[in-house]
């Protein structure tokens, strides 16, 4: 049975700005009187942010293969999904998720190099099914997302310690899926400032949003 809520999730690079126009956006929805749900990836739940800490910053994770990161990632979703994503879609809520299986894809697949067809196995066997109507891929440049995502916290996670060339292949992985997925994913240009970036993804949604959530924007 198709939900009654509205699944958008929210892919880029670190610095892309996800956070900041998830907020944004989040804000409109609540507005237009909907339930709003906003998660965010490895998280959103208990468990999920217990393995968001063995991922990014507890010391255990230091020596971690990729095979084993591949599997906390599904680990956090496969929760997610069942906790609180289902449940709030059944509710008729909107979630609106930082990161998703495609993060998987890029970061596991294509930049730690792992098969593509075992990420494939694991993504759908973690998510069941369930997936966003909606991607937004916020696009920008590695080196200047790493020059904003540097000025803006402190010390850099496990994931943030990578050379360039693994942000590089980020981008290039996430630009490949929107090229092959074009019709759930969509790319915005995330150069641009908060407001800029603000009114392309309400002009995407309005272009992709259909049934009721046709026009909330
Ligand atoms: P963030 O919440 O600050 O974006 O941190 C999440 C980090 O984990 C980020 O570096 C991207 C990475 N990641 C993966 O490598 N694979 C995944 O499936 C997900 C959800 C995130």
């Amino acid at each position: 049975m198709a939900s009654k809520g509205l699944f958008i999730s929210f892919e880029g690079s670190e610095g892309c700005g996800k956070s900041t126009q998830i907020e944004r956006l989040s804000i409109r929805f609540r507005d237009s009187g909907r339930e709003v749900v906003t998660l965010r990836e490895p998280g959103g739940c208990p468990l999920g942010e217990k393995i968001r800490d063995l991922l990014k910053f507890d010391p255990a994770g230091a020596g971690m293969t990729a095979e084993a990161e591949l599997l906390l990632f599904a680990a956090s979703r496969a929760q997610l999904v069942r906790e609180v994503i289902r449940p709030a879609l059944e509710r008729g809520a909107i979630v609106l998720c930082d990161r998703f299986l495609d993060s998987t894809t890029v970061y596991q697949g294509v930049a730690r190099a792992i098969a593509p067809e075992s990420v494939a196995f694991v993504n759908a066997f973690a998510t069941g099914g369930t997936l966003p109507e909606v991607t937004l891929l916020l696009d920008l440049d590695a080196a200047e997302g790493r020059r904003r995502a540097a000025c803006r916290k402190g010390p850099a996670d496990r994931m943030e310690q990578e050379r360039e060339e693994f942000y590089e292949a980020v981008r290039r992985g996430y630009l490949e899926l929107a090229a092959a997925e074009s019709s759930r994913i969509a790319v915005i240009d995330a150069s641009g400032n908060v407001d800029e970036v603000g009114a392309a993804i309400a002009v995407t949604l309005s272009e992709r949003l259909k049934g009721e959530f046709h026009g909330l924007l």
